[in-house]
């Protein structure tokens, strides 16, 4: 089962505060215009597919891709969706090219989650047009980074078990000269970096929320319910003895170019 799937209703009430701004940040750098033909990978309850839907207007199209049950269910039924944005339950990483491929390919903070992110990100780039532009956010370097450290020591203070910071693919691109090579690496032109700095205020709550409404979400499932609430507790204590009022949630979007495809040899 997709760990976003348990996270359903609480993932969206934490779009306003990280979801909405982190995909704002990557719509800004996307620009879609109107009748564009765009594709939302990794969409969760629309935060980026919903803006880019806008912004391309009726002439154009956007198919919204996710693997979680939940999240695409709440998406097909947010009143704010029009309908030329199409969420799609599809492992997106094996999904499509329609033909003459996307003038925008889009994935706000997905990609990591691919089984092999360098494959999943050339599928992505693959269902671009040529001369179409593929643009990816990551977390910058120390993002959320307050929030895990706390969950983290609560969880062992709570069970008496350690258990291992999960490791992630994007440690290896998550500053902006290693983003950009990375992605020059992957045959994208024109590359361009941005850095997104967000700082959210959160008191115990918002930063709960943070939890159960992302990746974080599975750690606490794995206790029981009386468990759940003792680790809660914990967090907020260890929270307010490290003193946490602030959780950076800084981005990085990379957008470039895909290259027209090259000729084959000439037969004449
Ligand atoms: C951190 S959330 C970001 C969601 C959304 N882009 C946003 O910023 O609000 C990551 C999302 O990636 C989705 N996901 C992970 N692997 C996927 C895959 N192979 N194909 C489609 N979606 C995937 C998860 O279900 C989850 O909704």
């Amino acid at each position: 089962m997709n760990p976003f799937d348990a996270a359903g209703a609480d993932f969206l009430r934490l779009a306003p505060l990280l979801w909405d701004p982190t995909s704002a940040a990557l719509v800004e750098v996307a620009a879609p215009e109107p009748g564009d033909r765009v594709l939302d990978a990794c969409c969760g309850v629309g935060s980026s597919a919903l803006p880019a839907a806008v912004a391309i207007g009726p002439d154009g199209r956007l198919d919204a891709v996710d693997t979680s049950v939940a999240l695409v269910d709440i998406l097909r039924h947010r009143p704010e969706r029009p309908p030329w944005l199409h969420p799609h339950l599809h492992d997106v990483t094996t999904w499509r090219r329609p033909s003459g491929g996307y003038d925008v390919v889009q994935c706000a903070l997905g990609i990591f989650f691919f089984p092999v992110m360098a494959d999943g990100v050339a599928h992505l780039i693959s269902l671009a047009r040529p001369g179409g532009r593929v643009v990816l956010s990551v977390w910058r370097r120390g993002s959320l980074v307050e929030v895990g450290e706390a969950l983290l020591t609560a969880y062992r203070r709570t069970t008496g078990t350690d258990v291992d910071r999960p490791h992630s693919p994007i440690a290896a691109i998550d500053e902006v000269d290693a983003l950009r090579a990375w992605s020059v690496d992957r045959g994208l032109s024109d590359v361009i970096v941005t850095e997104h700095s967000l700082h959210l205020d959160v008191d115990a709550e918002q930063a709960w929320l943070i939890v159960v409404g992302s990746g974080w979400r599975g750690l606490v499932e794995s206790l029981p319910a009386a468990g759940r609430q003792r680790l809660r507790a914990a967090f907020a204590d260890e929270l307010g003895r490290r003193g946490v009022q602030t959780v950076q949630a800084s981005t990085m979007v990379v957008s470039g170019t895909v290259p027209p495809r090259r000729a084959g040899p000439s037969l004449g």
